[in-house]
């Protein structure tokens, strides 16, 4: 590790060494998406947990076992790079599913209440329905990875996080006491809040979005699309809440980058769609959001340890270098067919990754 202060920004510090990252959350999408995405998220990472919200979505062992392969003819050869899959939970997933996955390595199961989010109105309508099979998961050891937010159109949009977490997740953690839950892409306080007083199986990732931005980003001075995402941006009360839990040191609060890239005309559109794509960069965004908050020398626990020791996983031996050396996000990055934007396009980041 590097000498320096985390009480004073040091701007004489011109490189970062840390124990190579891993993304507990990521969408890597499918079919022609994946030359973009697998190649970005190889670079920055050695083991991504791959969502499993595809049309149709990932609900069984062999579509799982079949999208692994897909994913793996686009790692750069020579790669150290291993793609974890999830299961997508729906009201028709039983107890067997469950010992299959485990069975064949699947790495844990995503739970998106029906509607809440892109490609999600497969999901689940009732969690007490599904609670036999959240008791099977916790006998096997399969965590619970969680879009926390209800679908309800009473509710807020701002307040969903909120609602789920009082009317789902206090009742569901209490049920299942052995179940390993991680609230993903957390962002609110009453979600901090919430994750703090719970047991060390319940952790939560926390996006880069969301340590850099918040609502004002998405509304004020003209709607950007590009900072659409689910959850959406909350007020800054909620992002200095969000910042101080991921450079608290506590590993209940790790990486998650939810990057979820969508082509530009899906994004720039009378109904835009909901995900950031953040991949082209994740690890220098974590890092100024770390360095605006003094705490750079707390970004490794963050982004390569505290996911590894909540999942049992042994830390990756590689380490990755980050140097002083300002770079300007590219305006855009082919996709698929068209192109995307991805997060921060057009500004400019202090750190960038040396690959030498
Ligand atoms: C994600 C996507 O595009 O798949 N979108 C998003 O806004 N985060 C889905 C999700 O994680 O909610
Ligand atoms: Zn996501």
């Amino acid at each position: 590790m590097q000498n320096y202060s985390s009480r004073a920004l040091d701007f004489s510090m011109q490189t970062l060494t840390i124990i190579y990252p891993d993304d507990w959350h990521c969408h890597l999408r499918n079919e022609n998406a994946l030359a973009t995405t697998v190649p970005y998220a190889a670079k920055q990472f050695k083991r991504v947990v791959a969502m499993p919200n595809l049309q149709p979505p990932v609900c069984d062992v062999d579509a799982a076992l079949n999208y692994l392969q897909e994913i793996k003819a686009h790692i750069p050869e020579g790669a150290d790079f291993t793609p974890l899959m999830t299961l997508y939970l729906t009201d028709k997933t039983t107890t067997k599913t469950i010992y299959d996955a485990k069975e064949k390595g699947i790495f844990g199961c995503k739970l998106y209440p029906a509607g809440v989010t892109t490609h999600s109105t497969q999901g689940v309508t009732s969690l007490e329905a599904l609670y036999p099979v959240f008791a099977t998961m916790a006998k096997q050891q399969m965590p619970l990875l969680i879009h926390g937010e209800v679908n309800d159109k009473s509710v807020d949009i701002f307040d969903r996080e909120k609602r789920f977490i009082e009317q789902h997740l206090v009742k569901l953690t209490q049920e299942f006491p052995e179940l390993k839950v991680v609230l993903e892409h957390i962002t609110t306080k009453e979600a901090v809040q919430f994750i703090e007083s719970t047991s060390s199986n319940v952790a939560a990732t926390i996006t880069p979005q969301h340590l850099l931005l918040n609502r004002n980003d998405l509304l004020a001075g003209g709607i950007k699309p590009h900072h659409y995402c689910l959850p959406i941006l909350k007020r800054s009360l909620h992002q200095e809440t969000l910042i101080k839990a991921a450079t608290s040191a506590n590993p209940k609060f790790f990486i998650g980058t939810d990057s979820a890239p969508h082509a530009k005309k899906q994004k720039e559109s009378a109904c835009g769609c909901a995900g950031i794509f953040s991949h082209h960069g994740a690890i220098e965004l974590y890092a100024q959001a770390f360095e605006q908050a003094n705490a750079l020398d707390k970004l490794e626990g963050f982004t390569s340890k505290f996911g590894p020791d909540f999942y049992g996983f042994a830390y990756n031996k590689a380490k990755l270098t980050l140097k002083r050396i300002p770079w300007v996000v590219p305006k855009t990055i082919p996709y698929a067919q068209d192109v995307l934007v991805p997060l921060f396009a057009e500004k400019t980041l202090a750190w960038q990754i040396s690959y030498e």
